[in-house]
C-alpha cells in the first residue's frame, strides 16, 4: 500500500520552519491503519515480543492495536505526573522542545522481549528516552517500529544496534 498518500504535510506546524508530517488522515482510513498495523504485527512476531511500549499521544495509537492483534499487553509511557503510581523518569530533547517521559515501575519484567512504537522518528530523543526507561527496567529492547521516518533529522543515529522498522521515509 502506498501509506503516503495518507500523510498531510503541514508546513510551519507547530512552529515556523517545521514541516509537519499528519498521520491523523491514514488512522481516519480504515484500511490503511489496518494495513500499516498489520506491517508491525508481522514484525512484532518475527522478533517474539512480550510486550509494547509506546511514548503518549501517538505511540498509544500505533502499539495498542498490535498488542491487540498479538493478544499481549501494552505499557504507556508519559510525560511526567500523568502516571499514578511509582515511575521511572528521564529527561530528553526533541525537535521542538524539552520534556520528562515515565513508565510505571512494576510495567516491564526483567528479560521481557519488548517492542516500541510511536508514530514518527525525528530526532529520535523520545525514542532514545523511552529505550532507556525500557533497559533501566531490566526489559530487551527487541524492535522498534514507527510508521514515518524524518531522514534528514538523523534520529537513526540514536538507534544504533537496534530494530527498526519504518514504513515510510522522508
Ligand atoms: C512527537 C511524535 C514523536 C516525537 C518525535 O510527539 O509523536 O513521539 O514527537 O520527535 P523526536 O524523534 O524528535 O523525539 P510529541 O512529543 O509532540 O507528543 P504528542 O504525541 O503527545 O503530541
Ligand atoms: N510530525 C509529527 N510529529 C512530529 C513531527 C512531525 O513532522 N516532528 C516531530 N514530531
Amino acid at each position: 500500500m502506498d501509506f503516503k498518500k495518507y500523510i498531510a504535510i503541514v508546513p510551519d506546524y507547530p512552529k515556523e520552519g517545521i514541516v509537519f508530517k499528519d498521520i491523523s488522515p491514514l488512522m481516519n482510513d480504515g484500511e490503511a491503519y489496518k494495513a500499516a498495523t498489520d506491517a508491525i504485527v508481522e514484525f512484532a512476531k518475527e522478533k517474539e515480543i512480550d510486550l509494547i511500549v509506546g511514548p503518549e499521544a501517538r505511540g498509544f495509537i500505533i502499539g495498542c492495536p498490535v498488542a491487540y492483534a498479538l493478544g499481549i499487553g501494552f505499557a504507556p509511557v508519559r510525560k511526567e505526573g500523568k502516571l499514578p503510581r511509582e515511575v521511572v523518569k528521564v529527561e530528553y530533547g526533541k525537535e521542538y522542545g524539552k520534556d520528562v517521559l515515565t513508565i510505571h515501575k512494576d510495567a516491564i519484567q526483567p528479560g521481557q522481549r519488548i517492542l516500541i512504537t510511536d508514530d514518527l522518528l525525528a530526532t529520535g530523543g523520545t525514542i532514545e528516552a523511552t529505550i532507556k526507561l525500557v533497559e533501566e527496567l531490566g526489559g530487551v529492547v527487541a524492535g522498534i517500529a514507527f510508521l514515518v521516518e524524518l531522514t534528514y533529522l538523523d534520529g537513526r543515529d540514536k538507534l544504533d544496534g537496534y530494530d527498526v522498522l519504518t514504513l515510510m521515509q522522508y
